[in-house]
């Protein structure tokens, strides 16, 4: 029993630590690494709430982003204008290249 349970803590402290050094990994580096990655947190914090973590949750009218049929161009634009329902993220998402791994990470939704 006791043994037990402080191996229990110990596995416990390791996946913690574990978990720390994996979230803690370099932040700085090239732009590969800083646009894909961040792609699935940009979506998350700004389309998920309507469109769903798959594009499909449909909130408040959003578009089925899995049976859209837009072009890249078109959702980069529909992104920084809005349409209807959808807010426009002008000012919201500056970066271009976060607008340009937003719009490739909803584009990998269609299917
Ligand atoms: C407030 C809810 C809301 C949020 C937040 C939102 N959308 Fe939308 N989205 C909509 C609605 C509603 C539509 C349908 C617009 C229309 O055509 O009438 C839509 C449509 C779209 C379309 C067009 C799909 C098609 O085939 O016509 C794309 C692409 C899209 N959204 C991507 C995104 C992305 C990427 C984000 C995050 C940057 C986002 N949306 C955030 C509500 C939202």
């Amino acid at each position: 029993m006791a043994v037990s349970s402080k191996f229990r803590r110990r596995l416990v402290l390791g996946l913690g630590l574990l978990l720390f050094a994996c979230t803690e990994g370099p932040r700085s580096g090239n732009s590969l690494s800083e646009t894909q990655p961040r792609a699935k947190d940009l979506f998350t914090t700004h389309c998920s709430s309507c469109h769903g973590a798959a594009g499909d949750l449909g909130v408040s009218g959003a578009k089925n982003l899995q049976k859209s049929k837009l072009k890249l161009q078109e959702i980069k634009q529909i992104i920084r204008e809005g349409k209807n329902g959808m807010p426009s993220f002008d000012g919201i998402i500056e970066k271009e290249n976060q607008l340009d791994s937003i719009a490739q990470y909803a584009k990998k939704m269609q299917h």
